[in-house]
């Protein structure tokens, strides 16, 4: 039976794999500026500079792109907890140093030009979303218990970066601003070929050491968190969130784990040992429950809509728009 690779072993092996991808995500990504996507003719000075402060009737968001953008910046402003963990399991040494400084420079510039956006259009309360700010990052993010090493990380990131890809398209789609649609989408694309990177890598660790990369992809899958949990008031946002279809379980599993698993050929490999057969196996299960649940959640959602589109409509208020 193979011996498992320990870590830097891993890293080793997988180093010309990362040269290669760097390489083929420098010459694919777009060199876009925030400041290209911002209408700062809108915007005006606050009370400090002698303008006027910031009023709930300024905003022209509704409370969901409110929340969803709220969380989708919170989420990028959480980097440096990120850029720990992935320089932790990665290192700076050669390819994979390289790959991590241009990561965090790209995600950093989303939460710059979403910022910018929310404040010179007035759409959020910004000493709200500073005091959230500081809260969110003096808390950090912490890997979940279990996820250790190159493997966990690299399976981890490319599940959050697609998740968080439908998290940002569809916040674009219930703003209603088509500024701030193409700002989204523009992000979006980034996430994607962040997304690109990482399945690569993962694909290469499972030719390298399948049963390894097995074990990470169910460790991984059967302990994600849907990005934005743990921050202030997750509960009541995450509910929105999920009820308008900005980050649901129907996404999650159509639109984010399938597509990976698909991709990596998980249920069609014939290269497992005892190991990877059993993590298999294990996976196949979770997925089959959360088929289920999906539509558990599906049926009591269409249930909640319904509920509440006749109260909307007893008291003779417009229905809300759900963009699912
Ligand atoms: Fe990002």
């Amino acid at each position: 039976m193979a011996r498992d690779l320990n870590e830097l072993e891993l890293l080793t092996e997988l180093e010309p794999v990362v040269a290669d991808l760097t390489n083929r995500h420098l010459t694919v990504t777009k060199n876009w500026s925030p400041h290209d996507y911002i209408p700062w003719e809108e915007g005006r000075n606050f009370a400090n500079m002698g303008g006027e402060d910031w009023d709930p009737s300024q905003s022209k968001l509704s409370e969901v792109a409110k929340t969803a953008m709220i969380v989708n910046l919170l989420t990028e402003d959480n980097l440096p907890s990120y850029h720990r963990t992935i320089q932790d399991n990665f290192g700076l040494d050669g390819a994979w140093g390289t790959w991590v400084g241009r990561w965090t420079a790209e995600e950093n510039r989303h939460g710059i030009a979403m910022r910018d956006y929310l404040m010179v259009t007035r759409a959020v309360d910004p000493v709200e979303l500073e005091r959230l700010r500081m809260i969110v990052m003096e808390r950090g993010v912490n890997a979940p218990e279990g996820f250790q090493g190159v493997l966990d990380q690299v399976v981890y990131v490319t599940i959050q970066e697609v998740a968080t890809r439908v998290s940002h398209r569809q916040t674009g789609k219930v703003c209603n601003d088509p500024i701030a649609d193409q700002l989204l989408k523009r992000i979006a694309a980034d996430e994607n070929l962040h997304a690109v990177f990482y399945r690569n890598i993962t694909e290469a660790g499972f030719e390298i050491t399948p049963d390894q990369a097995m074990e990470s992809v169910l460790e991984i899958i059967t302990s994600f968190d849907m990005p934005g949990s743990g921050m202030p008031n997750w509960r009541r946002h995450g509910v929105l969130m999920v009820k308008h279809g900005i980050y649901d379980l129907r996404q999650h599993l159509d639109e984010v784990l399938t597509p990976v698993l698909t991709k990596w050929r998980v249920f069609e490999r014939d290269d497992f040992g005892p190991r990877g057969e059993k993590a298999r196996d294990q996976l196949a299960e979770y997925m089959v429950k959360l088929e289920k649940d999906v539509l558990k959640f599906e049926e009591r959602r269409a249930h909640l809509l319904e509920r509440e589109a006749k109260k909307r409509e007893k008291a003779g208020l417009a229905p809300e728009v759900v963009p699912v």
